[in-house]
């Protein structure tokens, strides 16, 4: 299983091993990471689930949506160049080894 690392807003570290297919949200939720709340369980309507990607793996995580980009705009922490939405990040076997920072707040 590729392995995710999460930097909590206090920059602790967090390492999961996420089965592809699964979001990261989800995967988050399931292993106890509070800085992520997924308040609508991946409906693209809560934007609680924010992060930050780090620069190298942009370009290998699947293209944002158009209802993604929307609901980047509703963040609780003001969007940044490389925010996306955990719930939307599915994970592949291409993204061993990403690193996502925790938004500082979610509400
Ligand atoms: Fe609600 Fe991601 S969990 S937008």
């Amino acid at each position: 299983m590729p392995k995710v690392v999460f930097i909590n807003p206090d920059q602790t570290h967090l390492e999961l091993d996420i089965p592809v297919g699964t979001s990261l949200m989800r995967a988050a939720i399931a292993n106890g990471i509070a800085g992520i709340v997924g308040d609508c369980g991946g409906g693209l309507t809560c934007a609680t689930c924010h992060v930050l990607v780090d620069e190298e793996f942009l370009a290998k995580t699947s293209p944002m949506t158009h209802n993604e980009d929307q609901m980047l705009d509703f963040t609780a922490m003001g969007r940044q160049p490389n925010s996306r939405l955990s719930c939307q990040l599915v994970m592949q076997d291409e993204l061993e080894g990403l690193t996502v920072r925790i938004a500082d707040h979610q509400v």
